[in-house]
């Protein structure tokens, strides 16, 4: 099967896409890393992209007027680089349907909680506020709620007596680069339409 063409989108540190980077060095992996983009010129991410030979681009949303035109140029963009899946990776941007609708079903986001517990921002201290005693994180597919498209995949974390909010986001953080790594072999493979499919048919 070829091996199936993603972008990364992110703004910032960028260790997902690292971990994907890494993970489509094995030629047996289903998909290939083959371009990132960023709408932050500066993200520290966009470095270690380049130093792989992976093309990159800045796309600023300053440079449109609403988000609604960033978004239009942003998956115009996505589709010139004959992209199969975009994966974002803590890119910090609400998108609108304009983009969403072009990718629905190929475009998949990481979120730092269970969802659909702790949707939105700041879930690490929301989860210890509420005195959580799991957390994790969730691979799913973006659809126009946010935060709210079908999970492809959880990993859990225990929320430990004495945590701060950094110590269960490195926790966190620790166990979301192995599951995106899976679930984006999931999709690149195909087994998660094939796996919907068999349930749809039961
Ligand atoms: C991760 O915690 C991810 O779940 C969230 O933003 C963070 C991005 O980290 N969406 P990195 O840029 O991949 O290191």
């Amino acid at each position: 099967m070829r091996r199936r063409r993603v972008g990364v989108l992110i703004s910032g540190r960028g260790s997902n896409m690292r971990a994907l980077v890494e993970a489509a060095r094995d030629p047996a992996y289903p998909a290939e890393i083959v371009h990132v983009v960023s709408n932050i010129a500066d993200a520290p991410g966009l470095d270690y992209a380049r130093s792989q030979g992976i093309s990159t681009a800045v796309l600023s949303h300053n440079a449109h007027p609403t988000r609604e035109a960033y978004d239009a140029a942003l998956s115009a963009h996505l589709k010139a680089h004959d992209l199969d899946i975009i994966c974002c990776a803590g890119f910090m941007r609400i998108l609108t349907p304009i983009l969403i609708r072009d990718w629905e079903g190929r475009i998949l986001n990481i979120h730092p909680s269970l969802l659909p517990a702790y949707m939105g921002l700041h879930t690490h201290e929301r989860a210890l506020a509420d005195g959580a005693t799991e957390h994790g994180a969730t691979v799913h597919l973006v659809t126009a709620e946010l935060d709210g498209g079908p999970t492809v995949a959880q990993a859990k974390v225990p929320v430990l007596p004495d945590d701060t909010a950094d110590s269960l986001a490195a926790r966190v953080l620790a166990v979301e680069h192995p599951l995106y790594v899976r679930a984006l072999a999931l999709v690149a493979s195909g087994q998660l339409s094939r796996a919907q499919e068999d349930r749809n048919g039961q």
